[in-house]
């Protein structure tokens, strides 16, 4: 575990200095993206469509991988000139459509998580959607985390340069088979390692409006979780990356693009939607 001796905080008014963060370390914090009242609405549309009845139990987690299809509240980011601005910059053009979005709510006993990537650019034979969605080199991270961030209470921990293509594990590490995770050099190669003690990890340590930026290819978990934790994301891709989705647009989506307002249209042209149930024939 690590406290970076460089900077890895940037205002909105530095977007260059971000992306060479992102471009260097494979991660950095932008403070202050949205304000205090869309962290409260973002909130409030997790509980409403994750745990409605507010009754997930401790020590869990649950999540949706599609959180925009439900959620007008997250397309407030889009609305956000400054999330939208640093958009811009990453992509360099204005020509972007919806990626994926995603909501997690976690509860406090959810231990420390497993390391993984999750970048999908050395999977050979695609069998799952986000084998398909996770290899076009685009941020894997632009998270809310609307508790923030922080070892004490929970958040994300990152592997700083992990991102880089010729990183293979951290000093003592090797990667797994599949190369989405590590294990100390001479463990059970399947096995996956939980622990804040890996050279290089940098939990990261952010407020609630910030946005916790990383890599497509940067190894990050989720920190032991002390409460009950609201994080979110809406990513865009520039349109020019097509994907032809083998999977039919599901209703959901079908639903969100005609309620859509028209300012917002034109980030769904491209939107191949996400269906968690699809499998590559074999
Ligand atoms: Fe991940």
């Amino acid at each position: 575990m690590i406290n970076p001796n460089y900077n890895i905080y940037f205002d909105v008014n530095n977007f260059k200095g971000a992306i060479k963060c992102i471009n260097e370390y494979g991660y950095c914090v932008i403070r202050k993206m949205i304000g205090e009242e869309l962290v409260k609405e973002l909130k409030c549309s997790i509980d409403e469509f994750i745990d409605p009845g507010l009754n997930i139990p401790p020590a869990s987690n649950r999540s949706h991988l599609a959180f925009a299809e439900v959620s007008r509240p997250l397309w407030k980011l889009i609305e956000n000139a400054p999330y939208l601005n640093f958009n811009y910059q990453v992509y360099g053009t204005k020509d972007l459509c919806l990626h994926r979005s995603a909501a997690i709510l976690r509860t406090a006993g959810e231990s420390f998580g497993t390391w993984h990537t999750d970048s999908r650019e050395h999977i050979k034979t695609p069998k799952v959607a986000s084998d398909l969605l996770n290899c076009h080199g685009l941020l894997s991270g632009a998270w809310f985390y609307l508790n923030g961030s922080h070892p004490d209470h929970s958040g994300i921990a990152v592997i700083e340069k992990s991102h880089y293509l010729d990183w293979d594990g951290p000093e003592g590490f090797e990667l797994t088979k599949n190369r989405n995770s590590f294990h100390p050099i001479g463990d059970d190669v399947e096995a996956t390692y939980k622990s804040i003690n890996v050279p290089g990890c940098v939990p990261v340590v952010a407020e609630p409006g910030d946005l916790i930026c990383f890599a497509d290819r940067t190894f990050h978990t989720n920190m032991a979780t002390y409460e009950r934790r609201y994080s979110c994301g809406i990513g865009l891709r520039p349109k020019s990356i097509k994907i032809n989705a083998p999977w039919s647009l599901p209703l959901t989506a079908q639903r969100m693009i005609e309620n859509l307002p028209r300012h917002l249209k034109p980030y769904v042209d491209g939107y191949t939607g996400y269906d968690g149930q699809w499998e590559a024939d074999q």
